[in-house]
This record gives C-alpha cells, structure tokens and sequence, in this order.
C-alpha cells in the first residue's frame, strides 16, 4: 500500500465492516425507524460499521498504519453478536443504534488498539467502549419508538482503517488499509513493536536529554 503524504490532514477511525446481509436487515429497520419518527437522518447501508478506534483528524497516516498492524490479531475470525438496539440524546434530538455484544475478545482488541495509539501520542478518548452500529441520526419522535432488536452472528475477518470524509451527498467512508485477524503474524508483529517501541523510546531520550552544549 502506498504511503500517505504526511502534510495532509484525514479523519480517521478503526472499523469492522458488516456483511451485506446484515446490511440490509439494518436498512429495513432504519426504514422503520423512520416511519415512527417525524424526524431522523438514516445512515445509508454502505456506511453502516462498528467502530473500534476513533482516531479524528490527523496528518500522522503512516503513523496510524504503523500502529494498527502492530495489533495482536487472534489468527482467526472474530466473532460478532448484535444485542440490543438503543439511542444516545445529542444536543435535543437522538442518535439510534443496533448494539454489539461486549466479548471479552473484543474489549481486548478495543483496549490493545486503545494503549498503542496513546504509546504513539494519539489523543485517545478514555470513555467506556459502547460498540454500536448507528442507524440514524438527527432523530424526533413525539411517540415512543418501539423497534424490535435484531439477533444476528457475525464472524468478522479484518478490521479496517477508515478515512471519513464530506461530501455534497453526506458522509463517505473509504477503507485506506486493513489488517486481517486470520492470518497471525505473532512473531513479525513482537519484532516490530520492539522496533517500535525502541523508536518511541529513543524520540523520548532525545526530547528529554539537556541541552550540555549551551551549559
Ligand atoms: P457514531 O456512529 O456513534 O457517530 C465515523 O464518524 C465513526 O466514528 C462513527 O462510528 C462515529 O460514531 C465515530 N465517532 C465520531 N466521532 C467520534 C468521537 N468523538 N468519539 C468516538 N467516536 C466517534
């Protein structure tokens, strides 16, 4: 994969893509989330993702991809479960989501992800990890919306590094790497992190050394 020119800034997050399937078992139900409300802003069924990492806007992408394959994958599929569907309040209307299944595997990805960004001197948010898949945004209801919360088992073969970006049609979303979970690449991913981490180090050793020649 090409590298990215570092004086460009991208907007960036760590998602899992969702099968087609999926997809269109969510958009029936944005449908009708829809129809029950008097307002709502549908996320088209391309966009729909669940999220890992959100990362924001930063010129630092080889940095990022860096980071990203430096993650212990688990050499085989991660296994996904939708649970629950809710909504979050912003700013006097509602954000809607079909919820994923806290796993214990995958809070661990959320949480390895989570520590080599910081290490790599990303602005992190520290908030709880609520993995969810949005369906609408922007949503007004004057009656209480009833959807019922749709059960499904997903095994999900990579994560993806995603570019967001503003369009005149709305949000686009372009994958720019991915790391598959299949394929463990234990003993390459140690070297690099070693690599890595000595490379972090000795930036740190470097901003911290006193300045002798000026004393
Ligand atoms: P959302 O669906 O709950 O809005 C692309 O924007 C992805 O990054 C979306 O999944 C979005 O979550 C998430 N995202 C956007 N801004 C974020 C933020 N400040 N903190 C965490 N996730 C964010």
């Amino acid at each position: 994969m090409l590298d990215y020119p570092y004086n460009r800034e991208m907007r960036l997050f760590i998602a899992i893509d969702l099968p087609e399937e999926i997809k269109r078992e969510l958009w029936y139900l944005s449908l009708d989330l829809r129809r029950q409300a008097e307002q709502a802003r549908v996320v088209p069924p391309e966009n729909y993702h669940l999220t890992l990492l959100f990362i924001g806007e930063t010129k630092r992408v080889n940095e990022v991809r860096d980071a990203l394959h430096l993650l212990s994958v688990p050499g085989e599929p991660v296994a996904l479960a939708l649970e629950g569907i809710g909504s979050f309040r912003q700013q006097g209307s509602r954000t809607w989501w079909v919820g994923v299944r806290v796993t214990e595997q995958l809070a661990a990805i959320h949480s390895e992800l989570s520590a080599l960004f910081r290490d790599a001197g990303f602005a992190i948010e520290a908030r709880s990890f609520k993995p969810h898949i949005t369906l609408a945004r922007k949503v007004k209801a004057s009656q209480p919306i009833t959807l019922v919360a749709p059960s499904y088992e997903i095994r999900a073969e990579q994560l993806s590094l995603m570019k967001s970006t503003r369009e005149t049609g709305g949000m686009v979303y372009t994958e720019i790497d991915s790391l598959l979970f299949t394929v463990n690449r234990k003993p390459e991913t140690d070297i690099l992190k070693k690599r890595y981490q000595g490379e972090l180090l000795r930036q740190k050793r470097t901003y911290a050394k006193p300045n002798w020649e000026k004393t």
